[in-house]
């Protein structure tokens, strides 16, 4: 009888879930790189990039898919010979994988501050316009006047749509460092981590946030040198190794995030173990001062130090966890801020899992870089057994949403239309499981009137008596 039962729960158990979705939190591989390549237009090009070793100065960065489910990667020029710094991953009859400049390789072109010099925070909205956050500074020198910026395009087009380029006080030459950004399509508005990094190593770094309005086209800097957007005194360690090895890395505001219903921001400096969030009302309102704005800020602690964070349309918040290799969700932290669940997690092939983008289909895809290691110098490029030393991955995991953008709103029709389409589902599942069952006692009698009580070495003999 208990064999029975036993048999019965575990149908009960798999037919359900024969019906839905993939597993939440199952991930799988979508992009391995151990050196990355850019399709080149010269043999010359070509040759620079391989004979001068640039492809170990290149890190893949931040990622995002379009409408069309095209991935976008930024390789930020924090070192020298990086071709290009925003691009599409193409792939040949071999599966060799290729950066493919976006918008074109003259958009690309390093000195030039009409161009795009290093990018590497971007988003990708709802409407398939891209906005690309170019930082400006490249190989740790100061930016040329003029290339800290943000340029939106559509891509349908690749039409230009806007342009706006902060002002030294807005983001400063030398010691900004514009890191991450979100946008709210229906007011129009982008927000901007900026990190604060400082060109000299050892002057204090100068976080902040950036308020961008695209109706005015016009940018404010708030949150400027607040706890909450500078570092605080972690130094922090991976697999047990600090980083860096010799004094603690120190990054202001990185990781930010947009509730889908466009009213909280969340952010938190990289070298933190604490989000915050604040009221977009605010941010809004240009006549308040940072006095005023730190008065609206409020700290959610967390396990880990993150990079990226990420809200999903069903108010998810997805956050990096750089310290235990791991993505966190957290469902409605607005609500519940110490209640999460661990997404994913592994210390070998998720480290320093470092942007969050969607791939319109259900995942998140997550950028794991091994940043720290690439920092330190530490990594492997081998161009003859690429494979053997996997440097960057794009993973995509299963989460049953899609990004903020794409959020709807709920309303009492379609709510209630949904639910009743759940309800239909629902008993069917139930009237399935309940024939399947019947099925299965009639199978099982079958069984047991054809054999005569013949032991089975496959259960112990204390489930064979139970059978009997
Ligand atoms: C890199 O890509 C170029 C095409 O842009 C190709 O000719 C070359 O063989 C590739 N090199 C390596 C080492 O992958
Ligand atoms: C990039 O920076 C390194 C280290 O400061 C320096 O040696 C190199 O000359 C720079 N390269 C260029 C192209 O500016
Ligand atoms: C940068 O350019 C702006 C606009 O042309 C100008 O007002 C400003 O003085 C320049 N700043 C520097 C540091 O050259
Ligand atoms: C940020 O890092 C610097 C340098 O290590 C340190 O002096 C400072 O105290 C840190 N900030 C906080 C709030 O701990
Ligand atoms: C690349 O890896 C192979 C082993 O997989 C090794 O024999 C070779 O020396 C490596 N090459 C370089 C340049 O590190
Ligand atoms: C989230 O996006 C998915 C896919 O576009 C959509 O089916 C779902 O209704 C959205 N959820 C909300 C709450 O907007």
């Amino acid at each position: 009888m208990q064999f029975k039962l036993i048999f019965v729960f575990s149908l009960l158990i798999f037919i359900p879930n024969s019906f839905s979705n993939p597993v939440i939190g199952q991930k799988t591989l979508v992009y391995a790189w151990n050196y990355v390549n850019y399709t080149f237009q010269t043999q010359e090009e070509t040759d620079e990039y391989f004979n001068n070793k640039y492809y170990e100065n290149v890190f893949v960065a931040g990622v995002k898919v379009d409408s069309f489910g095209r991935y976008f990667v930024t390789t930020p020029r924090w070192k020298e010979g990086i071709p290009a710094t925003l691009g599409i991953v193409i792939t040949d009859a071999e599966d060799n994988l290729y950066i493919q400049p976006y918008p074109s390789w003259e958009m690309n072109k390093l000195g030039d501050p009409n161009a795009l010099q290093s990018v590497l925070g971007f988003e990708i909205d709802n409407q398939d316009r891209i906005w690309i956050l170019d930082q400006g500074k490249c190989n740790g020198s100061a930016a040329i006047n003029g290339s800290i910026k943000l340029l939106i395009y559509d891509l349908k087009t690749d039409n230009l749509i806007q342009k706006y380029v902060f002002s030294e006080s807005e983001a400063s030459l030398s010691n900004s460092f514009l890191n991450d950004i979100v946008v709210d399509v229906v007011d129009g508005f982008g927000y901007i981590s900026d990190s604060g990094l400082p060109l000299v190593e050892g002057d204090e770094l100068d976080g902040g946030i950036l308020v961008y309005d695209f109706n005015k086209n016009t940018a404010k800097r708030v949150l400027n040198h607040q706890t909450c957007t500078q570092n605080s005194s972690l130094w922090i360690s991976i697999n047990g190794e600090h980083v860096y090895h010799d004094q603690p890395m120190e990054t202001g505001a990185d990781g930010i995030a947009l509730s889908p219903d466009r009213t909280v921001l969340v952010f938190c400096p990289l070298t933190s173990r604490t989000n915050y969030r604040i009221n977009t009302e605010y941010l809004k309102n240009w006549k308040l001062n940072d006095n005023e704005l730190v008065q609206h800020v409020v700290s959610m602690p967390k396990l880990s130090a993150s990079d990226g964070l990420a809200f999903g349309n069903n108010s998810v918040l997805f956050v990096t966890g750089l310290e235990t290799s791991s993505i966190y969700s957290y469902d409605n932290p607005i609500q519940n801020p110490s209640k999460f669940e661990i997404l994913t997690s592994d210390t070998q092939s998720m480290l320093w899992p470092d942007t969050i983008g969607f791939d319109h289909q259900g995942n998140i895809v997550v950028v794991s870089n091994q940043l720290h290691k690439f920092l330190m110098n530490e990594l492997v490029f081998n161009l003859t057994n690429p494979m053997d030393f996997i440097n960057f991955r794009i993973w995509k995991i299963y989460a049953d949403c899609d990004s903020y953008l794409f959020y709807s709103s709920p309303q009492p029709s379609s709510t209630s239309s949904s639910s009743s389409s759940n309800t239909v589902r629902n008993v069917f599942i139930a009237l399935t499981a309940v024939f399947a069952v019947g099925f299965i006692f009639l199978l099982i009698n079958q069984f047991r009137l054809h054999r005569k009580y013949k032991p089975r070495r496959m259960f112990s003999p204390e489930t064979n008596s139970l059978l009997n």
